[in-house]
């Protein structure tokens, strides 16, 4: 009984401990100094690293991906993309890609290459669609928010935290919303994506991802 309990505990400790290490994988925070330095990055270093760096291999020349399952990062919310960088640096938001795209690089790289693909423009939606009422109304049956309330009317991103989704590859869209359902992206802070997606069907994430998205590229559409 006692040994039992004993070993319980020593359980618990473990665990405990385990969560504090998870804990301390994420380094980000946001802060009156970061949103500086994020605002003073200098988008012609950034052009310049990012050729170096062949960021164009996979998000295209302009930062709009052919491969429609890697995002598009041309038009998006600076600090948004700074703290994905941070995220796959620390491993945080988990890409074996991305994670060695970032690897060497330092704040200040990150708040250059974040401003240059800011100034580029997004890939237009395809914008036919009527919007869900996912988008417009959410649902309070399920105390989900209308997506529009934080990603703006024409899901074009808020603040310096919520991402643009217009134009954005349907495919990644699905595959991140998947992520976050399953917990496999974790990095949103206060799991606000990952109890919205985790409330939603895969048919409702495809609507989503059809409304928002930009057109699918001819090869993927065969
Ligand atoms: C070998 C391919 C590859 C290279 C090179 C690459 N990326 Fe990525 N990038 C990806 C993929 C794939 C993802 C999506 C991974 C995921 O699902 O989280 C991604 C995600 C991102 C995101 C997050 C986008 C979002 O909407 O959340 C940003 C920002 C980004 N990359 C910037 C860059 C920059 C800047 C460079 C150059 C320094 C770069 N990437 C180089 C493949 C690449
Ligand atoms: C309460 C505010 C809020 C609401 C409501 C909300 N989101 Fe988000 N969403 C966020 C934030 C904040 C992030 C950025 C998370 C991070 O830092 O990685 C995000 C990220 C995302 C991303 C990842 C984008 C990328 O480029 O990888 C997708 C996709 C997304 N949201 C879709 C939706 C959809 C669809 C809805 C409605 C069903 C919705 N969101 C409702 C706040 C919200």
């Amino acid at each position: 009984m006692k040994r039992t309990f004993i070993l319980t505990l020593g359980l618990m400790v473990a665990v405990s401990g385990l969560a504090r290490a998870a804990a301390d994988a994420d380094p980000f925070v946001w802060s009156r100094a970061t949103l500086k330095q994020i605002a003073a990055g200098d988008p012609a270093k950034g052009e310049e690293l990012a050729g170096k760096l062949k960021c164009s291999k996979c998000h295209g020349d302009k930062g709009i991906s052919e491969d429609d399952t890697s995002p598009s990062i041309a038009g998006q919310i600076p600090a948004y993309n700074y703290k994905q960088l941070v995220d796959y640096k620390s491993g945080v938001r988990d890409s074996k890609d991305m994670k060695k795209a970032t690897a060497k690089l330092s704040p200040q790289d990150m708040a250059d290459l974040v401003a240059y693909f800011a100034k580029l423009p997004p890939e237009p939606p395809l914008g036919k669609a009527k919007p869900p009422v996912l988008v417009t109304k959410g649902d309070p049956e399920r105390l989900l928010l209308p997506c529009a309330m934080c990603h703006g009317k024409k899901g074009q991103g808020w603040g310096f935290e919520v991402p643009a989704l217009t134009g954005q590859k349907g495919e990644h869209f699905v595959e991140t919303m998947t992520a976050f359902q399953t917990g496999d992206r974790a990095n949103d802070q206060y799991g606000r994506m990952r109890f919205i997606a985790s409330q939603l069907s895969e048919q409702e994430i495809a609507e989503l991802a059809a409304y928002y998205g930009a057109k699918p590229s001819p090869k993927e559409e065969d």
